[in-house]
C-alpha cells in the first residue's frame, strides 16, 4: 500500500525551532478542539516509549487519545494494527535505537499491510530525521512531533479512513493543551507536567530545538490535576519541566515561582511531591527553604552539573560557575541535612582537557552526589557545539566515563549505606523484578528497597528497616 500525502505534508525546520517570538502562550481545551469518534473500534494499538519522563507522561496522552478514540491496548507488537514509536533525540544512541526498531518492524509491515505505523516524540522535529525516514523506512505512515499530539485523531482518521500518509512536524510550539486524556501506567504514581520546553539552548543540547520555548501551566490548572490525583488515591506527584526552576517566568507578571507552587502543592494531601530537572542556574534559595520544611516535599534533589570546570561549564553555556554550584549544594546541605543529591555529567565535551575532567571527578567527590546519570558527550547537528573541536579518540572517552563511574558508584554506595539500620517510609510499588514473593518500593529519598510482604501492600506507603545496603539498591523488613 502506497500512501500520498494530500493534506498533511509539513517538514520540520531546526532553524525556525531556535527562533524564540515573544508571544503569550494561548491554551487550547481538548474537549472543544476534537469531536471525538470511536473509528478505532475492534482495532489494537502498541506505543513504544524512548526516552525521559516527558515522553514517558506524553505517551500516557497518546494512549489517553488513543483508547478515547476506542482502541485497545495489543498484547504484542504482531498484532497491533497501530505501532506508535514516541522517540527520543537527546544522544545519537538513541536515535540510532529507534531506527534499528524501525528496520524490524518493516516486518510486521510485509506481513500485515493495512498496518499503520507511526514515528512520533522529538526524533520528527529534527529535518534530517524526516528526511531519512522518506527515504529509508517508506512504510511508516504516520509522523508527528512534540507539539501537535493532540492532533493525533485527525492524523489517524486520515491515514485509516483517507488512507493517506501524513507528516505533520510543527517547528514552532503552539499552544497549552488542557484536558488531554491520559491513560496513566501506575495507579499511585503520576507524572504532572508543569511546563513545557526549554530556553536555556545548552550548546549540546537538542531539547529546545525539540521541545520548543518555555511555556509554564497555569498554577490552577496544575493544582486541580493534583487534586484530581488525589481524589483517585494516588500517593506521588513527579513535576516535570526540563528547568522547574524557571517555572513562571513567562507570566506576565512572574509573581509566582516554582517555589510558590511547591508551598501550594505542600498544603495538598497527597503523600509525596517530587519534581525533575533542576537547573542549577535557577535553583533559589527560596526553593530551598520551603522543601527544606518537609511535609510532602520529598529530600531528593537532582541537580544536573554537566562539568566541574569553569571553563567547560561557560562552553556549555550552562551560565553558573562550579563555585556557585558548590554554594548552592552547601545551603541545600545545610538546610535540609537529610536529603540526597543526584546530578547528570557530560564527559568528553569538545575540547575538555584531562586537567579539567579532572575538575569534574573532584568536584563529584565533594559534592557527595548519591547517583549520577553520566554520559559521552554525542554530537547534535543543529546545536552550537556541533561544530566545535572534537579531538580525543572513542577509546579516551570511554576511559574518562569509565574513570567517572567509579568515583560516581561510590557515591551511590555512600547514599545507600547510611541508610543502614535505619526506619525508613517506602511507597510500594510491586513485586520485584527478580523474585515475586519479594516486594519492591523507593523511600522518600528516592532509593529502591526490597523486602518480603504481601501483595496487599502495593500502593501503600509502610515502614520499613534498612537491614543491608547494596551499591544501587537497599534490602529491609517490614515493620509495620
Ligand atoms: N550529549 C551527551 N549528553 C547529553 N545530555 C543532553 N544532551 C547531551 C548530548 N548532546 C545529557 C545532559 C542532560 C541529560 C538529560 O542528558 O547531561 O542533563
Ligand atoms: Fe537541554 Fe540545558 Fe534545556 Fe536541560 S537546560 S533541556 S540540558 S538546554
Amino acid at each position: 500500500m502506497s500512501k500520498d500525502y494530500n493534506k498533511y505534508f509539513i517538514k520540520p525546520s531546526i532553524k525556525d525551532a531556535r527562533k524564540r517570538i515573544n508571544n503569550d502562550t494561548q491554551t487550547i481545551d481538548f474537549n472543544e478542539y476534537f469531536n471525538i469518534k470511536g473509528f478505532g473500534e475492534g482495532k489494537t494499538y502498541a506505543l513504544e516509549t524512548f526516552g525521559c519522563q516527558g515522553n514517558e507522561a506524553d505517551s500516557e496522552t497518546i494512549s489517553g487519545i488513543l483508547e478515547s478514540l476506542k482502541f485497545k491496548k495489543s498484547d504484542s507488537l504482531e498484532h497491533a494494527d497501530l505501532i506508535l514509536l514516541n522517540t527520543c533525540a537527546i544522544r545519537e544512541n538513541a536515535e540510532n535505537r529507534v531506527f534499528g526498531e524501525l528496520g524490524r518492524l518493516k516486518k510486521y509491515k510485509r506481513n500485515n499491510p493495512d498496518l499503520i505505523l507511526g514515528v512520533c516524540g522529538c526524533m520528527p522535529q529534527e529535518e534530517k530525521v524526516v528526511e531519512k525516514i522518506m527515504k529509508h523506512v517508506p512504510q511508516v505512515d504516520l509522523v508527528f512531533g512534540t507539539h501537535n499530539i493532540y492532533k493525533l485523531p485527525e492524523y489517524l482518521e486520515t491515514v485509516i479512513l483517507s488512507k493517506e500518509r501524513v507528516i505533520e512536524v510543527y517547528s514552532e510550539e503552539g499552544s497549552i493543551v488542557e484536558n488531554l486524556p491520559k491513560i496513566r501506567e501506575n495507579a499511585r504514581k503520576a507524572w504532572v507536567n508543569i511546563m513545557f520546553g526549554c530556553d536555556e539552548f545548552c550548546t549540546y543540547c537538542i531539547v529546545p530545538y525539540t521541545r520548543g520555548k518555555e511555556r509554564s501551566r497555569d498554577p490552577k490548572a496544575i493544582i486541580d490535576e493534583v487534586n484530581e490525583l488525589i481524589a483517585e488515591g494516588y500517593q506521588e506527584v513527579t513535576l516535570l519541566g526540563q528547568n522547574v526552576n524557571s517555572y513562571g517566568r513567562d507570566f506576565i507578571d512572574r509573581s509566582y515561582s516554582f517555589a510558590n507552587l511547591l508551598e501550594d502543592l505542600s498544603k495538598l494531601p497527597i503523600p509525596r511531591v517530587r519534581f525533575t530537572t533542576s537547573h542549577p542556574k535557577d535553583f533559589d534559595f527560596k526553593t530551598v527553604d520551603v522543601i527544606a520544611k518537609g511535609g510532602n516535599l520529598m529530600p531528593y534533589i537532582h541537580l544536573p552539573v554537566q562539568s566541574g570546570s569553569n571553563e567547560v561549564l561557560k562552553r556549555m553555556n550552562r551560565k553558573y560557575t562550579r563555585e556557585s554550584y558548590l554554594e548552592l549544594i552547601h545551603y541545600i546541605y545545610e538546610s535540609i541535612p537529610s536529603v540526597s543529591i543526584t546530578t547528570d555529567i557530560i564527559v568528553a565535551f569538545p575540547g575538555e582537557t584531562e586537567a579539567q575532567f579532572e575538575e569534574t571527578l573532584d568536584l563529584v567527590r565533594q559534592c557527595h552526589f548519591e547517583g549520577a546519570y553520566t554520559f559521552i558527550f554525542s554530537k547534535r547537528e543543529g546545536t552550537p557545539a556541533y561544530h566545535y573541536e572534537d579531538l580525543l579518540t572513542f577509546e579516551e572517552k570511554k576511559s574518562r566515563l569509565h574513570k567517572l563511574n567509579k568515583v560516581v558508584n561510590e557515591g551511590f554506595y555512600g547514599g545507600t549505606k547510611r541508610f543502614e539500620g535505619k526506619i525508613v517510609d517506602v511507597l510500594v510499588d510491586g513485586v520485584s523484578k527478580n523474585n515475586d514473593k519479594v516486594l519492591a518500593g523507593y523511600t522518600e529519598n528516592n532509593k529502591l528497597i526490597n523486602f518480603t510482604g504481601d501483595q496487599s501492600l502495593i500502593g501503600k506507603i509502610v515502614k520499613v528497616k534498612v537491614t543491608e545496603a547494596m551499591t544501587w539498591f537497599l534490602r529491609g523488613e517490614l515493620i509495620e
